[in-house]
């Protein structure tokens, strides 16, 4: 941490103290920005994602263009089913793509976890190039998805508002769903210490829709998985669990091992705060579509909301991804009114 010129994220997670919150944003390496279309027309999805120069580079141009207090590494969460035999397309215009679905014991026996990690290898040299190539500027998130959010996909095949086809697996075969849930969950966290190993400054899992659980169903088939992950990375870095719209879950999770757990624009700042009591850092939770206002308005809704959170123990961020039409000089804006915050 020592050899970081700007270690805001990196204190504001552990808790230290801060003369304002660090910010960055959720999917800031992406189609918002010219530079990543440009790529992007040139190198398919995987290509991006599995050749190091170009995850980097595509990691730097935000950080460059934008300037946020920390990079996310270039990747996907659908790496893992495709490092455990599953096969993932991305299609243009549609998103992701999975033909040949898990629904039998037989499928899940034939995912392949010994060895996941290593076939992902390519994510950790683009962190360690990333790393060399920030040289200090910021600190560098490694991620994946959480179990629940990964089997969604492996189940469903594809993107849904509702993923029923993955849920109802979930309830009519509790058996397989568990079996599935702990095999992705052991890749995960072999992933993850080699992404930590490979020079992640922190870890952020991606719990995308969680929120379609009920309270305890939650507990059950997304909470009982990402804790074993929190357990298994909080000794080696801080970890920041994203619960899409399981608001409810906050008092939980405060009592966890997660240094910062990540909200979405539906929760009030006094509410995250009353359940996690100062335990826990938290990050969020700008509405993504604010940042289609100006930035004039981003401003003032900028400082709002971290008046509503206060600037310790806060990481200002997005509540979901950023939208990929959003002018490039509002995501700026957005960036600099947390800079430029001062305390009334
Ligand atoms: O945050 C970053 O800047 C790092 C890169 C990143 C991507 N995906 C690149 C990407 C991260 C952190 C993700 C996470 C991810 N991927 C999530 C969790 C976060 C969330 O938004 O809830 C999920 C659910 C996925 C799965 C996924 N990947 C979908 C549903 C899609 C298609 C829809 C979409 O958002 O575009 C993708 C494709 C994808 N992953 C793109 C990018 C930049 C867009 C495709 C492209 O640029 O060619």
């Amino acid at each position: 941490m020592s050899t970081l010129k700007n270690d805001f994220f990196l204190k504001a997670l552990i808790g230290e103290i801060v003369d304002r919150p660090p910010v960055w944003m959720m999917r800031q390496a992406g189609r918002y920005l010219p530079e990543y279309l440009k790529l992007k027309a040139k190198y398919d999805f995987f290509a991006r994602v599995e050749t190091p120069e170009l995850a980097c580079e595509i990691t730097l141009q935000p950080i460059d263009i934008v300037g946020p207090d920390a990079a996310i590494i270039f990747s996907d969460i659908l790496v893992i089913p495709q490092a455990l035999g599953e096969k993932v397309l991305m299609v243009e215009g549609k998103g992701p793509s999975l033909p040949h679905t898990i629904s039998t014991q037989a499928d899940i026996d034939a995912l392949q976890v010994e060895g996941a990690a290593e076939r992902l290898d390519y994510v950790c040299k683009a962190i360690s190039l990333t790393k060399r190539e920030l040289n200090g500027r910021v600190p560098l998130i490694g991620f994946a998805g959480a179990p629940f959010t990964i089997l969604c996909y492996m189940v469903e095949g594809k993107g849904s508002k509702t993923f029923d086809k993955a849920k109802q697996f979930c309830f009519s075969q509790p058996y397989l769903a568990h079996q599935l849930l702990q095999k992705i969950t052991d890749a995960t966290i072999s992933y993850l210490k080699a992404q930590v190993a490979a020079g992640a400054d922190c870890v952020q899992v991606f719990d995308s829709w969680s929120g379609m659980l009920s309270p305890v169903d939650f507990t059950n088939f997304a909470y009982k998985y990402t804790r074993q992950v929190s357990d298994a990375l909080s000794p080696l870095c801080p970890v920041i669990l994203f619960p899409k719209g399981s608001w409810y879950a906050l008092g939980q999770i405060a009592n966890s091992s997660v240094s910062a757990v990540g909200i979405d624009w539906t929760v009030s700042a006094a509410y995250a705060r009353e359940q996690t009591g100062g335990k826990i850092t938290i990050q969020g939770n700008f509405d993504p579509a604010k940042l289609l206002t100006t930035p004039a308005e981003i401003k003032r809704d900028v400082t709002k909301m971290i008046d509503d959170f206060g600037v310790q123990r806060y990481i200002a961020n997005l509540g979901h991804g950023i939208l990929p039409n959003v002018p490039v000089d509002n995501a700026k804006a957005f960036v600099d009114a947390v800079k430029e915050y001062k305390k009334k």
